[in-house]
C-alpha cells in the first residue's frame, strides 16, 4: 500500500520511520505547509514532495493518507483525502470537535474508503495482552475499568498549540486523556451516562484543563473512571485496572507490563498473580528511548489498518471509535465544574443566603 503523509512534525517523523518497517507499505509522498520540513522528509525517505496536499491527492498511485497535522486541521485534510478516493488513517483525536468528527465519518461513509483513528495504545503489548486474556475469559465478565494517564504538562513539555482549545478542542482530556477514553470504550462498550470534572489550577491555561476526570457507565452497568493529568512530574505514563467477575488485569506503561490476578478461591486471601514484562520492549526502550515503542505500535497499527482496507477485520480504532472517544470527552465537558465555575456557584449561594437573611 502506498502512503502519503500530511504533517511532517514530531508524530509525522515517527509515522514516516515506522512505514519503512511496515511490511507491504511504502511512503510515496509527503506534504507539510513548512516547505523546508517536507523537503527534508522527502530527501530522507526518497518520497515525492508536492507543493500542496491537493497535488498530493491527485496522484493515482496513492492509496492511503496519514493525517498528522494539528487536530483542528484534521477535518479539512481527511475530507479532501476521501473526496480524492483515498483511505485515511488520522492521528488522535479524530478532530477537535464532535461536529468535525461526524463530518469526517460521513465523508468516509460517502467515499466507501476506510477510516482509522490513530489510537496506537491499542497496540502496546501490555494492552494487547490484556485484550487476549479477556477474550480467553481469564477474568470473567468485565465489571469496571479505572484509568490514568499523566505527563508533566507545562509550556516546555510539548507544542504550544496543545494548550490552545481552539486547536485541540480541550486540554488534558483531549490530549493524553483521549487515548484512555478510547481504551475505556474499547474494554467496556459504549457509555450511556457520563460525568466530568476538570480544573486548571496548575498551569492556568484557561479553557484548557490541566487535569480532567470522567466517570462513565454503560447500559449494562459497567463503570469506567479516567484521569488525564498534565501535572505528573514523575514523567509520562498510563495505567489501567480492569476488574472482572473472576479476576483482574493491570496494564502499566512504562515499564511495559501486564499483571493478571485470579479471584481467590477456597480459604486463600489473595488471588494468584502472573506478570508479563515484555523483555524486548524493556531492553529496546532503554537503548532507543520511548520513540522505539511508539514506532512499534505504529507498525502494528498500520499493518492492522492495511488488513482492514483489504476488507479483513482488525483491532485498530475505526472512524466511529474516533468519534465516540471525542463524544465521551465532550459529554464530560458539558458537565464540567472548573474552579471558576465552582467559585461562581459559591458566590451565587452566598448572595442568596444573604438575601434570605
Ligand atoms: N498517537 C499519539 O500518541 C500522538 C502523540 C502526539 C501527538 N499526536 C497527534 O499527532 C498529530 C500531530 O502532532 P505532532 O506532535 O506531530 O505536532 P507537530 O506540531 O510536531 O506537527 C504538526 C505538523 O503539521 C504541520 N502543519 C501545520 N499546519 C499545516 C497545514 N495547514 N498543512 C500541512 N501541514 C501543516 C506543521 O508544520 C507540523 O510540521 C496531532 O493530531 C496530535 O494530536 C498523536
Amino acid at each position: 500500500m502506498k502512503f502519503g503523509l500530511i504533517g511532517c512534525g514530531a508524530i509525522g517523523a515517527s509515522r514516516a520511520s515506522s512505514l519503512q518497517n511496515t511490511d507491504k507499505a511504502s511512503l510515496l509522498s509527503v506534504f507539510d505547509s513548512d516547505a523546508s520540513r517536507r523537503n527534508e522528509f522527502a530527501a530522507k525517505y526518497s518520497a515525492k514532495a508536492p507543493s500542496s496536499y491537493i497535488e498530493m491527492l491527485e496522484d493515482d498511485d496513492l492509496d492511503t493518507v496519514i493525517v498528522s497535522t494539528p487536530p483542528n486541521l484534521h477535518r479539512e485534510h481527511c475530507i479532501a483525502a476521501f473526496e480524492a478516493g483515498k483511505h485515511v488513517l488520522c492521528e488522535k483525536p479524530l478532530a477537535s470537535s464532535v461536529e468535525d468528527c461526524r463530518a469526517i465519518v460521513d465523508a468516509a461513509n460517502a467515499s466507501g474508503k476506510v477510516l482509522g483513528t490513530g489510537y496506537n495504545y491499542r497496540f502496546y503489548p501490555a494492552v494487547a495482552k490484556a485484550r487476549e486474556l479477556i477474550s480467553e475469559g481469564a477474568i470473567g465478565e468485565i465489571v469496571n475499568v479505572k484509568s490514568f494517564a499523566g505527563h508533566p504538562g507545562g509550556k516546555e513539555f510539548t507544542h504550544q498549540w496543545v494548550h490552545d482549545p481552539e486547536i485541540m478542542g480541550g486540554g488534558a482530556l483531549m490530549d493524553n486523556g483521549i487515548h484512555l477514553a478510547d481504551l475505556l470504550l474499547h474494554f467496556l462498550g459504549s457509555a450511556d451516562e457520563t460525568h466530568g470534572f476538570s480544573s486548571d489550577m496548575i498551569w492556568n491555561f484557561g479553557d484548557s484543563e490541566d487535569n480532567g476526570f470522567i466517570l462513565a457507565k454503560t447500559p449494562e452497568g459497567r463503570i469506567g473512571t479516567l484521569q488525564a493529568s498534565w501535572s505528573d512530574w514523575t514523567g509520562y505514563k498510563f495505567h489501567l485496572e480492569i476488574t472482572g467477575t473472576n479476576g483482574g488485569i493491570k496494564i502499566h506503561y512504562p515499564p511495559m507490563m501486564t499483571v493478571h490476578i485470579t479471584r481467590p478461591t477456597g480459604t486463600a486471601k489473595k488471588g494468584k498473580r502472573r506478570i508479563y514484562i515484555f523483555p524486548l520492549f524493556q531492553f529496546k526502550e532503554r537503548l532507543r528511548s520511548y520513540l522505539w515503542t511508539i514506532e512499534q505500535s505504529f507498525i502494528a497499527e498500520q499493518t492492522d489498518f492495511m488488513q482492514r482496507a483489504r476488507g479483513l477485520g482488525g483491532v485498530g480504532a475505526t472512524g466511529i471509535d474516533g468519534l465516540k472517544a471525542v463524544e465521551l470527552v465532550n459529554a464530560a465537558y458539558r458537565q464540567r465544574c472548573t474552579h471558576e465555575k465552582a467559585a461562581k456557584v459559591a458566590a451565587a449561594e452566598t448572595s442568596s443566603r444573604a438575601a434570605i437573611g
